[in-house]
């Protein structure tokens, strides 16, 4: 049991010790019944987490907050999806902040990595069921490592909790605030307020508008210029020699 004090997200959970991906079951469960709006499944450990476009996701088993969330955004239209991503990561955003990570500190690495100072903390895949152009169910991935010391030196730059506070976490605890933060964004978006988390988001974007070295995945071109934003569908806005330039994921890398 989560001790949430939420209207919705987080009071239906369910805790599996061991599972290929809490995404899958959430997937699964959703063919099968109807699980109500806000039902968490989270895990000790997944044997094949999933991860954004095809990668894979993994963590040092009960060490790390890995959870899927089922919400039916069915007011959301196809084209409005990524206002959902924008929601999540803020959300996330709040519970390190919640925990005292400064603002400085915590950024959005587009599309929805959360990072601290210029590591990546969290990650989320979000996988929407579509029906007549709205968004029927919405089942949202999060991983967050929380208490895990060491990582594979095969992972570019990842982070703990741990590792950027010195302190261990409770994960029911975190996951329970995960929840309030995941409703109160949610509601938000439910009152339409998308204009409203598109500015938050944009505001701490990781170097919103600062000038950095980017790569171009096409021609492997490495480029200077500055993020001013990201397409209603989501696609990263830069600005190169005076030029304004649209790109999606994997499109564009980061060099950090
Ligand atoms: C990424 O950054 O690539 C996204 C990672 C998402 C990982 C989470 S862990 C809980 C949920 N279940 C999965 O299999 N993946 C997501």
């Amino acid at each position: 049991m989560l001790n949430t004090d939420t209207l919705f997200v987080g009071q239906t959970a369910i805790y599996l010790p061991t599972i290929d991906s809490t995404n899958a079951y959430a997937k699964e469960l959703l063919t099968k019944n109807k699980p109500s709006a806000g039902t968490v499944i989270w895990a000790g450990q997944q044997t094949a987490g999933r991860g954004q476009v095809g990668s894979s996701w993994e963590t040092a088993p009960f060490q790390n907050l890995t959870a899927s969330f089922i919400l039916h955004p069915n007011f959301l239209e196809v084209n409005q999806q990524f206002a959902l991503n924008q929601a999540i990561a803020l959300a996330i955003r709040d519970l390190l902040l919640s925990i005292n990570l400064s603002n400085e500190r915590v950024k959005i690495k587009w599309p929805n990595d959360i990072y601290v100072d210029t590591d990546k903390v969290a990650g989320v895949l979000i996988e929407n069921v579509i029906e007549k152009s709205k968004i029927k169910h919405s089942i949202i991935g999060i991983g967050l490592n929380v208490n895990q010391s060491e990582f594979s030196p095969t992972l570019k730059n990842p982070t703990s909790l741990y590792q950027k506070t010195g302190k261990s976490f409770e994960i029911t605890q975190l996951l329970s605030e995960l929840c309030r933060f995941v409703e109160q964004h949610f509601l938000q978006l439910k009152a339409q307020k998308i204009s409203e988390l598109k500015a938050i988001y944009t505001q701490n974007l990781f170097r919103y508008q600062e000038i950095y070295n980017f790569q171009i995945a096409e021609s492997q071109e490495v480029i200077q210029a500055q993020i001013l934003g990201v397409s209603p569908a989501g696609k990263l806005i830069i600005q190169h020699e005076n030029q304004l330039r649209e790109f999606g994921l994997k499109e564009i890398q980061f060099i950090i």
